[in-house]
């Protein structure tokens, strides 16, 4: 079979390092990919908004399956063109996705189908918003409804902080239209899990649960970023956790896109708080996290092609996910100044040091004379496996050691919340 993966980031590396392992596949391609994943597959510059183009490329090339990385070629319906044209891709339609691209619809499903998450309220207008918050006090959660790679969400602390955040919002259109609306949220108290599940209609799939770390600096501290380092699975959360998830959050949410009429087929990802009242949705996104993807797929055991076959003949019910009961962490590599401004080019030395049971996962870099250099904010994710959490902790930061840039920027405490 030949495949194409959209997308070029570390989630998608990781994508492809685990199709690479199918015997099934005789061609792997990724738009556009990176210098990591251009050693497992054959990269082509073509922009994973570019949906015209990369229909065109698998025309061309005989795809037989298209898998979609990024949130983005989701949201702006690449899933319908492909099947307009008769091509087969893995992912949900632009209807679907919207549990991902509108928080307002996201909301509003919970709401309809008792799905537990916090309360919310909408706003377009910035005075109604300003005393909604006001009344409810702190603290409490502002977030730019649209997509805003995951840096459209303000926990403030105090009333000023919400206030401060509102204005930027609704007033001086920081996150362009994304900003337009927002949702205005209670404040969830708890730990935070990600389950990740292959959904098919009203099929679910789960995968191991995962932890993310948002904040850019250890101890949570510091603005949020698309995410610094996960594990899998969570040895201090009970793992009949996940049993009750799919019960009251994620088969719930499989049947009331069915009777929405957008089924949804795809990777669902079900961001929860653990509060004392039990788990409650923190958001859903259409597609595969980054970078719990990094932690995830280096544990499940099944083919991921046979995964997506099977889902796209509608029979992923009958298919047996397996995992292995190993550990995984990935500790993000970052540039200086992320998620603010930052520095691009610099040399990144030592990847071919590192081996496997790690793996460098590249997220932002490119290659030029013949060097690895630094491209983007979140630059490497190193994963490591273990038969427990510590021994893949203990590995992932002997071999960050071995890996420089200028600037390099790293949390050394990921996975910490499992040793408390
Ligand atoms: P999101 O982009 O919606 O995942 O939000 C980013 C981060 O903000 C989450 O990972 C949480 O750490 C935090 N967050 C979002 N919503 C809430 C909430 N209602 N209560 C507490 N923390 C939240
Ligand atoms: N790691 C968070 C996300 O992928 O949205």
């Amino acid at each position: 079979m030949k495949v194409l993966v959209v997308g070029g980031g570390g989630r998608e590396h990781a994508i492809i390092w685990k199709l690479s392992q199918s015997p099934k596949i005789k061609k792997l391609y990724c738009a556009p990919g990176n210098p990591g994943i251009a050693r497992l597959a054959e990269c082509v510059s073509i922009a994973v908004s570019d949906i015209e183009k990369l229909a065109d490329f698998a025309k061309r090339e005989n795809i037989d399956i298209t898998f979609v990385g990024p949130e983005e070629p989701l949201s702006k319906g690449i899933v319908n063109e492909f099947n307009k044209q008769g091509l087969t891709v893995y992912g949900p339609s632009k209807e679907a996705a919207q549990i991902e691209g509108s928080k307002a619809f996201a909301k509003e499903l919970m709401r309809k189908y008792h799905i537990p998450t916090a309360k919310y309220a909408a706003f377009t207008d910035y005075e109604e918003a300003l005393s909604y918050v006001r009344a409810e006090g702190a603290p409490i959660v502002i977030k730019a409804d649209g997509l805003a790679a995951g840096k459209g969400v303000v926990v403030a602390r105090e009333v000023e902080e919400a206030e401060e955040a509102l204005k930027s919002m609704l007033k001086k259109d920081t996150f362009g239209s994304a900003g337009a609306r927002v949702v205005v949220e209670e404040f969830l108290e708890g730990e935070e899990l990600t389950l990740l599940s292959f959904v098919s209609g009203t099929t679910v799939k789960p995968m191991v649960p995962a932890q993310d770390h948002k904040p850019v600096f250890n101890d949570d501290k510091g603005p949020n970023t698309g995410g610094m380092g996960t594990y899998a699975p969570l040895p201090h959360i009970d793992s009949s956790i996940v049993e009750r998830i799919l019960q009251e959050i994620v088969e719930p949410t499989a049947r009331a896109m069915v009777n929405e009429g957008h089924p949804f087929e795809g990777i669902l990802y079900t961001g929860l708080m653990l509060t004392k009242a039990g788990p409650k949705v923190i958001e859903y996104n259409a597609r595969f996290g980054d970078p719990e993807t990094q932690v995830v797929l280096p544990l499940l055991e099944t083919d991921l092609l046979d995964i997506l076959i099977a889902s796209l003949n509608g029979e992923l019910e009958k298919l047996e996910v397996k995992w292995t009961d190993k550990s995984a962490i990935c500790v993000i590599m970052s540039s200086a100044g992320y998620p603010g401004p930052y520095k691009k080019g610099d040399i990144i030395k030592g990847l071919e040091q590192v081996e496997y049971p790690a793996i460098v996962f590249h997220a932002g870099t490119t290659e030029k004379d013949n060097q690895i250099r630094t491209n983007g904010g979140r630059v490497l994710g190193i994963t490591a496996i273990g038969d427990n959490l510590k021994e893949a902790r203990d590995l992932a930061y002997q071999s960050i050691d071995k890996i420089s840039f200028a600037g390099a920027h790293f949390r050394t405490d990921i996975g910490s919340k499992a040793f408390h």
